[in-house]
């Protein structure tokens, strides 16, 4: 494996305590080889003994295993050249020749961990040395593209080098186990599916926030913003497996299709949507925390939004009417990434209940993380004399299902890639309709620079105006409580 940009953040965050799981749970054969490329200058020895203090800090205490440790880092190689260079990958070949002892390497796993704009460089470098192979594979991180027209350009060059099947476009949510379970609640149960339609659901809220702030990514996220970082990808993904048709079967080419046709059907934005569905925020400084543009690497004039909330129809049988109403943030007072459906309220209501704990429609609470698990809200009789009825929790939380903690994404999607299976990965005729989706949108914040971005101090829910977006729908977003604990998840209840 051949891992561009070993010396980033993701390396050391994601990517290596990952491999290092996949080899201590003997997921890979013991004979592999790492070979890490990036700009800054290591030996062997030295990138082996960096790699290993990071480890210490990256992987769980119970998994730190000494032994297994200094076999994995002792499998680990460094080159230092710049990637952008073309004449730099002879010094590639030639290392690579002496680590394979082939003269064409070709049985080649590629992990491009760049920065972004180094994403379109790389595969062009590869093929002028012959590094294409048919065995080789190249894992290439989100954002692909900077919007439709650049994503259609990276897919060209993609595919001048490697065929479709050996491109895997990473978006690490489809690695999250709950994010599948949203397949299996869907489509391993008879119960639910009859309901998820128009007919029952009145609205549906995704939401994918965080407390941290860009952390020292300042130079990447200037240039990308919520939308680019989170939006286009992540969140998308989201609507796509809360929205999709049933496939056929669980396989690269049918739930492939089904993502793409949710994304073709997501209703184009009017000129109401641009301005009234569309909120941009950007953090503030607080008592605690700087603002955003007091961050190392960030404009101080940046008009860079570190919040998105957006309504999204989908103009098909099954959702045409239903908002789906998805927002992501940093600086917010918690970090949760969750999917609240909420069905129609019962037709007539017969019975009593306190003012403020009525039971509405029912809502369902898918929460990705963290207390992975699905929670379904429903009007239960308060226990005694009379008949008032008030709102009780179902709840099961995903831990419960064996005890076996929820595995880690970028290990799953990993091993899929090694064993050839891209189901996980995005194709690239999904990119583009994602991108095609939100270029109109780039293209007017691009056009507007007195377009609204709203500020919001760090610490909070976001600006308010994302509110009044939700109550216009008679809505309000869920928001769980700061502290979360099992037994007390949302605050409102
Ligand atoms: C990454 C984004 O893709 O996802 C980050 O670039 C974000 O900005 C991260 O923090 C969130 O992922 P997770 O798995 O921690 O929810």
């Amino acid at each position: 494996m051949v891992i561009f940009g070993a010396s980033g953040d993701l390396t050391k965050r994601k990517l290596m305590p990952a491999l290092y799981s996949l080899y201590k749970d003997k997921r890979i054969n013991k004979d592999f080889s790492i070979l890490g490329v990036g700009r800054t200058e290591y030996n062997d020895e030295d990138y082996q003994n960096y790699i290993l203090d990071e480890l210490k800090d990256f992987v769980d205490s119970d998994d730190q295993d000494k032994t297994a440790m200094e076999y994995f880092v002792s499998r680990l190689h460094y080159l230092s050249i710049d990637p952008s260079v073309e004449a730099d990958y002879e010094e590639l070949l030639v290392r690579l020749q002496e680590l394979t002892g082939e003269e064409r390497p070709s049985n080649l796993l590629y992990y491009l961990a760049t920065p972004p704009s180094l994403y379109g460089v790389i595969p062009l470098h590869l093929k002028k040395y012959h590094l294409n192979g048919k065995q080789t594979r190249i894992i290439v991180e989100k954002p692909f593209g900077y919007d439709l027209k650049s994503a259609q350009e990276l897919n060209r060059i993609y595919t001048s080098a490697f065929s479709e099947h050996q491109i895997y476009r990473i978006d690490h949510f489809l690695g999250k186990e709950t994010a599948q379970n949203i397949l299996a609640f869907r489509f391993a149960n008879g119960i639910f599916e009859p309901l998820w339609n128009r007919n029952y659901i009145d609205y549906v809220e995704i939401t994918a926030v965080e407390n941290l702030g860009i952390e020292n990514r300042g130079g990447y996220y200037d240039a990308s913003g919520a939308l680019r970082d989170m939006i286009q990808n992540h969140l998308i993904q989201l609507v796509a497996l809360t929205a999709m048709e049933p496939p056929v079967a669980f396989n690269e080419t049918d739930f492939r299709n089904e993502v793409v046709k949710v994304y073709d059907s997501l209703t184009p934005l009017s000129k109401v949507d641009l301005d009234e569905h569309v909120v941009r925020g950007q953090y503030t400084a607080s008592d605690k925390q700087k603002g955003y543009r007091e961050e190392k690497n960030v404009s101080p004039d940046s008009r860079t939004d570190t919040y998105i909330a957006m309504k999204l129809g989908i103009s098909n049988w099954r959702w045409s009417g239903v908002p789906f109403y998805v927002r992501t943030g940093k600086q917010m007072p918690t970090k949760v990434t969750e999917i609240v459906v909420h069905f129609k309220a019962a037709p007539h209501q017969m019975f009593h209940c306190t003012e403020g704990k009525c039971p509405k429609g029912n809502t369902l609470i898918i929460r990705i993380q963290p207390n992975e698990g699905v929670l379904l809200r429903v009007g239960m009789k308060v226990p005694g004399s009379g008949f008032e009825v008030k709102q009780a929790d179902l709840d099961l939380t995903y831990d419960k299902l064996g005890g076996i903690p929820a595995g880690d994404a970028y290990a799953r999607l990993i091993e899929d890639c090694i064993s050839g299976d891209p189901t996980l990965f995005t194709r690239g005729d999904a990119v583009e309709a994602s991108w095609r989706f939100f270029d109109p949108l780039l293209k007017y914040w691009n056009n507007s620079p007195d377009a609204p971005l709203y500020g919001y101090p760090a610490g909070t829910w976001g600006p308010l105006e994302s509110e009044a977006m939700m109550n216009e729908h008679g809505a309000a977003w869920t928001n769980p409580c700061k502290n979360l604990t099992n037994s007390n998840l949302y605050c409102e209840l």
